[in-house]
């Protein structure tokens, strides 16, 4: 599976005649099992009218800052939440002047500069544009600043001049692209991550659980995987698809889920409880399905094991990192259980937003160890789960 599957890559569109390769670009990238929403310029949308990359993308193509509809579907600082990459192919010597100052007076530009995602840029423009001292210092500028630039190749020009400028061909793009979702930061770290919730059975159909969709925690074990470790996921059931190159084993209940995570944890590192694990199960299972009867029905319910604390409890423990999902006094509550689980990290977010946490695809959390702690703002779960693996493998190798 592509490390650019279920990426949210926001593909910016500027005035060039390469903008026609773009639109190869998007089924690349489509093809890999990205999620495509584009955004072009005035000048762009001279040369390639927005419906195609509309057809192509299956998402609206955003054009302005100033759309009220627009905006009101998915505005700018929205998307430039939504994105974990954003992409500029073709862009332009001018495009790249303008991010280079800062400028925030179109969508494209006003996206980049309020979007926390990395910036790959594929220049197309003539070759003498391309060489002019200006253009290179633009260039220098954004490298600077973290930008990735793919390109340019080298070769016959729409101008007919001959030299460097062409911008990338659509492959070439995505294959640059790719490895930027595989930083590395865990290679040869083994990591083992719970995920989703747990089930408790009551009798043969019924059973007690929670909201958990694993959502999170599929996004830590992938992140984790892009960062080089080896990543076995241990999940409640949801119907999220894991990577392939991930080792997943499947549990019900909070036993289970124990029971798995025991059997692998001396081969393991680092531990990352994402899962819901179930606080209580019913004392008793009913063999047979519980008949309607009285008025009344008491369930007596027996506390669970605490998979994480056991694991930190062990004499040869991995690295830690909890999540606790709180709906009131995040921080004093997460810190209380960094200390009782003895934990080396613990991820705290809020599951009574109206949108984020539980279910959501767009997450927040604040990050708390012994000494220190760090907040993440509102964005989507896959960069979280990036910006989080990326935390967790600087204090795992401190
Ligand atoms: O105490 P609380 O359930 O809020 O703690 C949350 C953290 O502990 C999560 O990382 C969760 O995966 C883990 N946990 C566990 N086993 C339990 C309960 C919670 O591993 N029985």
């Amino acid at each position: 599976m592509s490390f650019l599957h279920n990426k949210n890559i926001v593909l910016g569109i500027t005035g060039g005649i390469a903008a026609y390769k773009s639109l190869s670009l998007v089924r690349r990238l489509k093809d890999q099992g990205a999620n495509v929403r584009v955004v072009m310029t005035d000048a762009a949308q001279e040369f390639i009218r927005p419906l195609s990359f509309q057809a192509l993308s299956g998402n609206a193509v955003h054009l302005s800052l100033l759309d009220a509809e627009a905006e009101a579907a998915m505005g700018h600082i929205e998307l430039a939440r939504w994105a974990d990459l954003i992409v500029i192919a073709p862009a332009t010597a001018n495009s790249m002047a303008r991010l280079a100052n800062g400028q925030a007076d179109d969508l494209l530009t006003t996206l980049c500069l309020a979007s926390k995602a990395p910036l790959a840029i594929a220049p197309a423009m003539n070759q003498a544009m391309w060489s002019n001292s200006v253009t290179q210092q633009n260039r220098q500028t954004l490298v600077d600043r973290g930008a990735v630039i793919l390109g340019p190749a080298s070769g016959e020009q729409a101008c007919g001049d001959v030299g460097e400028g062409r911008m990338l061909e659509a492959d070439e793009i995505v294959e640059q692209i790719e490895p930027l979702f595989n930083l590395q930061a865990l290679s040869g770290v083994r990591v083992l991550v719970t995920a989703g919730p747990t089930r408790e059975a009551i009798d043969p159909v019924r059973y007690i659980s929670n909201h958990s969709s694993g959502k999170m925690g599929y996004a830590i074990a992938q992140a984790a995987l892009e960062a080089g470790a080896s990543v076995e996921l241990v999940s409640g059931p949801c119907a999220l698809v894991a990577n392939d190159r991930i080792s997943r084993t499947d549990v019900e209940s909070a036993k289970e889920m124990q029971q798995v995570v025991l059997q692998h944890i001396e081969q393991v590192d680092i531990f990352i409880a994402v899962a819901a694990v179930a606080d209580y199960r019913p004392k008793q299972v009913s063999g047979q399905k519980i008949k309607k009867q009285a008025d009344k029905m008491n369930i007596e319910l027996i506390k669970n094991p605490d998979i994480l604390a056991s694991v930190a409890g062990l004499q040869h423990r991995p690295f830690c990192v909890g999540f606790a999902a709180e709906t009131e006094k995040l921080e004093q509550h997460a810190r209380l259980k960094l200390e009782a689980k003895q934990l080396d990290m613990i991820v705290a977010n809020r599951v009574d937003q109206s949108d984020g946490g539980f279910n959501s695809d767009y997450n927040s959390a604040t990050v708390i160890w012994a000494g220190g702690q760090h907040v993440f703002e509102k964005t989507s779960k896959s960069r979280l789960a990036t910006d989080l693996v990326r935390l967790i493998a600087e204090h795992y190798t401190i």
